[in-house]
């Protein structure tokens, strides 16, 4: 938003436009702008399937006055990332409340009750245009104002107070509308929100007052989900303060930028401002007021304006070196994104949307076959046991690539899962058409929405991990860990023997994002094995059992991957069949050894690993006082047998990587791999 400041609206939407350019490294699939028509009774938007190029182009090719000037605007502008319908222009940001663009809407995040929302509006005679959660933030903002528009003071910020509400899940939320023209208000719960700062002279203070809301109230609009709340929404009073008078105490130009990631703006202006959860900024008349959503909760009422120091390269990868590092760092927060509105934690119940309609079908089964490639076949590895246990169905765990050679025996009873971060991998593609043909059920499991996978199976789960650009998969492998446990779960919540052992695991979901952060703690430790103990070697040996065979050869597929070192997962019960005969004083081992049925088991491999003269690094449980001091240990927090793999695995992926950076590897871009490797 501009003010006092003339700039005609080519300015404007290219300025919209790089900024959205500037946010390509987080990857995304579609890509959209609104800004102001010709009168305040117009707004007009733009959208656009592929990269912000196409989206330009798009915008070049309109008819409306690109010369027109405006002193005051508010334009917006968003890269999606499929969460909620696949990639298409009507699925694309910005939403609407209408089709005269009454309110306009951008959002990062999942809002998990949309369906709810979406159920009340639509029953209100509101017709849905996409099949995003965000459009339902948009309709409810239409459907409070038109309920309230009698109402003389209601501002912005109160309907939005209203509309956030009765939101539920993750957002950063910037709301625009023709009732309030040249005013904008942008809000977060969970996801980032930060708002720019632009002046031409220094500003006269550093920091904007937070307004917690005077007494006045405003009527609860008819609350859609839960019950009217007595308090009602309090009206918000219009503090005097300017905190954006220059020092000679002038109203100067001024502009303010909003986005989710600072290397949107950074080229404009270094002065951000963080806005904390339940902040809601409102911006109008070269002003900046923050306000909260309810009073008096706690929060300091303060908010400074910082001036950033990095510059854009290294804000794309935040304080990474490279995506990879960035994306095993993510872990505490993608691993809840992917239980995000699924897992109630206090009833120990798993909901996955996608699949409740088939669930009948895939308890009568006969069997389940799993089937993926890379990485994605290691998370079936990792939790075929725990499928096993709980549903008592048999799983078999197959190599897309494999399966289509034996051409496996397929029959209408099967039902085949189909694992794919990207959901774009040739192999696994093959697979399932063959599945289809032979009748049977056919699942997705995919981090991409709209992809071949998910849009050609029956159903399936997105594990809603984001983006992942190190070709080298680490978040995904956890996310799509734990959307198979959470598929297990809810499949065998009719077997009241398995309750106990369900309530234990969805416990322990709880606790997981923690628990990788601790993990994560150790990454120094990590470093140094890897400089001064593993980098010098030829190859590495990783060995386990059990829950941690999939550890093993994930672990092994990650250093080779990236570190171009040999590296092999073994199982130690096959260790005298073969692999003990490379087992001398030189040979490097890490040996996976945490606290479950089969300990005993991998002490043994212990012992014949050092009677051969080994020296093992083991990976075992914080409070492990059993293992001689004579060995380096790497300890995690014990968790849960079926879920340790998903700790087991850090320390892998944070070696490979430093194993990768001592090499000198091109880290996110391992030399022969791709990506998606969309070839047979
Ligand atoms: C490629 C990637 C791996 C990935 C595998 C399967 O080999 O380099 O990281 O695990 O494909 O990909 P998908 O997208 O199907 O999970």
């Amino acid at each position: 938003l501009n003010y006092l400041v003339t700039k005609d609206r080519k300015t404007i939407v290219d300025t919209l436009v790089s900024g959205l350019a500037r946010l390509e490294y987080r990857g995304y699939d579609s890509a959209g702008v609104s800004v102001d028509g010709d009168t305040t009774e117009e707004v007009l938007i733009y959208k656009q399937v592929g990269k912000v190029a196409a989206l330009k182009k798009l915008i070049s090719e309109q008819k409306c006055d690109f010369g027109k000037e405006f002193v005051s605007h508010c334009g917006m502008a968003h890269t999606r990332w499929a969460t909620h319908g696949e990639p298409s222009p009507t699925n694309s940001h910005p939403h609407r409340s209408d089709p005269n663009n009454e309110f306009t809407v951008v959002h990062n995040g999942i809002i998990t009750n949309y369906k709810e929302l979406k159920t009340v509006l639509e029953n209100k005679g509101y017709r849905f245009e996409s099949e995003t959660d965000t459009e339902a933030v948009a309709k409810l903002a239409k459907y409070l104002y038109d309920s309230q528009k009698d109402n003389q003071t209601l501002s912005f910020t109160a309907l939005v107070k209203g509309v956030i509400k009765e939101l539920e899940g993750a957002f950063a939320l910037i709301f625009k509308s023709i009732h309030f023209p040249n005013e904008i208000v942008a809000t977060r719960r969970g996801s980032p929100l930060l708002v720019g700062v632009k002046t031409e002279k220094k500003l006269k203070v550093d920091f904007v007052d937070v307004e917690f809301g005077a007494e006045e109230k405003v009527p609860a609009p008819a609350n859609l989900l839960a019950p009217p709340s007595a308090e009602g929404h309090p009206k918000l009073r219009r503090s005097q303060s300017r905190a954006f008078l220059s020092e000679d105490g002038l109203p100067q130009p001024i502009e303010f930028f909003l986005a989710s990631d600072p290397s949107a703006i950074v080229e404009h202006t270094k002065r951000v401002l963080y806005l904390e959860d339940d902040d809601i900024a409102h911006i109008s008349d070269g002003e900046l007021h923050i306000h909260r959503l309810r009073r008096d909760d706690g929060m300091p009422s303060v908010r400074s304006i910082q001036t950033l120091e990095i510059e854009l390269a290294e804000i794309m990868k935040g304080r990474f070196d490279h995506f990879m590092q960035k994306e095993i760092y993510e872990q505490p927060e993608s691993v809840v994104n992917t239980m995000r509105g699924r897992v109630n934690f206090e009833s120990h119940k798993v909901t996955l949307g996608g699949l409740k309609a088939y669930l009948a079908t895939i308890r009568r089964c006969r069997r389940i076959v799993f089937c993926a490639c890379g990485t994605s076949y290691h998370s079936c590895v990792a939790t075929r046991a725990i499928f096993e246990e709980l549903t008592e169905i048999p799983v078999s765990v197959e190599l897309a690539s494999d399966f289509l050679d034996r051409k496996t025996p397929i029959f209408r009873d099967d039902v085949c899962v189909f694992v794919s971060q990207s959901g774009e991998t040739a192999d696994t593609i093959l697979a399932l058409r063959y599945c289809l043909e032979r009748g049977a059920l056919c699942l997705g499991i995919t981090n991409t929405v709209g992809s071949t996978i998910s849009r050609e199976t029956h159903c399936g789960v997105h594990i809603n991990a984001g983006p992942e650009i190190g070709v080298a998969s680490t978040k995904a492998y956890t996310s799509q860990f734990i959307a198979l446990v959470m598929m297990a779960i809810q499949l065998s919540e009719d077997r009241s023997s398995m309750t106990q052992r369900r309530n234990d695991i969805i416990d322990e979901l709880y606790k997981l994002s923690d628990h990788i952060k601790a993990v994560l703690n150790s990454d120094k430790e990590l470093q140094q094995l890897a400089k001064e103990v593993l980098y010098k070697e030829k190859s590495l040996l990783i060995m386990g059992r059990g829950f941690q065979n999939a550890t093993c050869l994930e672990g092994a597929l990650k250093i080779k991957e990236v570190s171009y070192m040999h590296s092999e997962g073994i199982l130690a019960g096959e260790l005298k069949h073969g692999p003990l005969a490379l087992i001398d004083e030189n040979m490097p081992v890490i040996l996976i050894m945490t606290k479950d049925s089969l300990y005993p088991k991998v002490q043994s491999a212990l012992q014949q690993v050092t009677a051969r003269k080994g020296q093992p690094i083991i990976i075992c449980n914080d409070d492990d006082d059993g293992i001689s001091k004579q060995y380096k240990t790497i300890r995690i927090p014990q968790t849960v047998d079926c879920l340790q793999g998903l700790l087991t695995i850090i320390p892998l992926q944070l070696l490979s990587y430093h194993l990768a950076v001592l090499h000198g590897v091109d880290v996110d871009f391992p030399r022969n791999l791709a990506k998606s490797v969309t070839v047979e």
